[in-house]
């Protein structure tokens, strides 16, 4: 590192912790005692059984069970450009788990983003949206997260540079990006459009993905749901980037779904126009699938109310290029997804309209689905398909990629800018 670039870093890490002394104190409105809830007590199992539903909702799971791991005992790695954070152990075991804390600790992590001890949390655990779960719900995910098995593990060392592995840090960043507290009804609204925002915002935190990030992680709200980028572990020590798409009215985002395609797709994992492969294949087995049929409406009735944020406007693509891809196209991919891509109920998807990821200005997830196939949900749906795609990674090089993935995503009803070789490349890398 060059030393003005070190003196940079210094001043403005010096000035950071600076901040983060000074509004410590605001920063942090903890509240002590016990949970109070509006509703009447409930017998206990029927709190657990509401905790457990909602912890579907929230898909707590995914990310705290590890691979072959116990059941929500952590260890699950997640690289972040800050480095990687492991999910910690929420069982209830008292040295290694969450069982010392009383359901006001849990409440703080949840809504606040505190530990016990007092400690910050990283917002990988998605508490940005968790705020808004109700005091209700959160006594009922704490009755239900004591009442599974304790697993004695110890949670795992993070690997985070530095400055951004000093946890009071993250009071300066709370500042700037964090607003706590619980969802508030928007009685302009019906009570149906209500519970799909507070499942969508709150627990489900589909924002998480679908909403862009900041230089310093935090989700841009005035461009919410608007597509943002993911790292999965598609292997043990290989990550790849994953684009979710715009979620929001443009007709290059849900604008091209009806409310009927998205609960389809969000309770089945399919619908008339595609399957879910990728990142989403967590999300809708592990979580929206087990959901109410009245849950999943409300969701999409919220979902397709969400304000149009356009993406920026494609750049045309090259004549020579288009060519070429659509030779490429006509002699890989026709057979199934047919020459005018309108697909074929028993071979493939359509790719001429519908598909938010092959319509996303980031291509990301529609270039892994041409290298790697798109993977299948599991456990295993209905079989739809005669054949798998195949992968395409050692069949079609960089420039090959980039040539039919900016041809599919210019023609027909798509308008989508092109993909260049970069970008593909940039896919492969592990
Ligand atoms: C996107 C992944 C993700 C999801 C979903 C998620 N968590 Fe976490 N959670 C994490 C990570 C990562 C941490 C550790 C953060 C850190 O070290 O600062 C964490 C930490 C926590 C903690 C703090 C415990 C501690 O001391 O570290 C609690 C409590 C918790 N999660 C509960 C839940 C509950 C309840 C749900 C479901 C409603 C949930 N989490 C869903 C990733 C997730
Ligand atoms: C862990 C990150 C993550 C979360 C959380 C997430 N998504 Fe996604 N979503 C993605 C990615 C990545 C894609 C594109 C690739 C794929 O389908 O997996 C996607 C694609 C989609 C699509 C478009 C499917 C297509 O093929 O055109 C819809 C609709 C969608 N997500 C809805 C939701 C909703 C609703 C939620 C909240 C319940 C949600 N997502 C939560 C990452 C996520
Ligand atoms: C053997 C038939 C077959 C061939 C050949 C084929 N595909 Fe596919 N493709 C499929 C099937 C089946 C799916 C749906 C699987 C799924 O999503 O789980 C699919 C899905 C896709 C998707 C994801 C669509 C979405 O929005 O979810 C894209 C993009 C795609 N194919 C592009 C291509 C390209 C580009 C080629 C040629 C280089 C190609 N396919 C060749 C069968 C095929």
């Amino acid at each position: 590192m060059s030393l003005p670039r070190a003196i940079v870093l210094l001043t403005l890490t010096a000035s950071l912790i600076a901040a983060a002394i000074l509004l410590w104190g605001g920063s942090v409105d903890r509240g002590s005692g016990p949970i109070t809830t509006d509703s009447p007590a409930q017998d206990r199992d029927t709190l657990v059984e509401r905790g457990r539903y909602l912890a579907v909702a929230g898909n707590c799971a995914s990310c705290h069970t590890a691979p072959n791991g116990e059941f929500m005992a952590g260890g699950l790695a997640f690289d972040t450009p800050f480095g990687v954070i492991y999910s910690t152990n929420i069982t209830p075991d008292g040295g290694t788990g969450i069982g010392s804390w009383s359901d006001r600790d849990f409440l703080n992590s949840m809504r606040h983003g505190i530990r016990a001890n007092g400690d910050h949390l990283y917002p990988v655990f998605p508490y940005t949206s968790f705020t808004g779960i109700s005091n209700e719900d959160i006594a009922a995910l704490y009755a239900y997260l004591m009442s599974i098995p304790a697993v004695i593990r110890d949670n795992r060392d993070n690997d985070i540079r530095f400055p951004f592995n000093m946890r009071s840090l993250m009071a300066f960043w709370k500042v700037m990006f964090f607003e706590p507290g619980a969802y508030e009804v928007d009685t302009r609204h019906s009570d149906e459009w209500n519970r799909g925002a507070y499942l969508v915002e709150a627990l489900a935190h589909c924002s998480a993905c679908h909403t862009p990030r900041n230089l310093l992680g935090a989700e841009q709200r005035h461009r919410n749901m608007a597509g943002g980028e993911y790292s999965d572990k598609v292997a043990p020590g290989v990550n790849r980037p994953w684009s979710a798409p715009n979620l929001t009215a443009s007709d290059r985002g849900l604008g091209s779904w009806s409310q009927a395609d998205l609960t389809a797709y969000l309770k089945t994992a399919r619908n008339d126009f595609l399957e879910s492969f990728g990142p989403m294949n967590e999300v809708i087995m592990h979580s929206t699938r087990h959901l109410s049929d009245n849950d999943i409406q409300a969701m999409a009735v919220y979902l397709k109310t969400l304000p149009a944020v356009e993406p920026p406007l494609p750049e045309e693509p090259d004549s020579v290029v288009l060519g070429r891809g659509r030779t490429i196209y006509n002699l890989h991919c026709g057979t199934c997804h047919l020459p005018t891509g309108e697909g074929d109920p028993e071979m493939a998807p359509r790719l001429n309209k519908g598909s938010l990821v092959v319509q996303a200005d980031n291509p990301a997830s529609m270039i892994n689905a041409i290298l790697y196939g798109p993977q299948a949900p599991s456990p295993a749906l209905p079989p739809r398909w005669r054949k798998p795609m195949e992968e395409f990674q050692y069949i079609l090089d960089d420039d090959e990629v980039s040539a039919v993935t900016t041809f599919i995503r210019h023609s027909w009803d798509n308008r989508a800018g092109p993909v260049t070789a970069e970008q593909v490349a940039r896919q492969r890398a592990e």
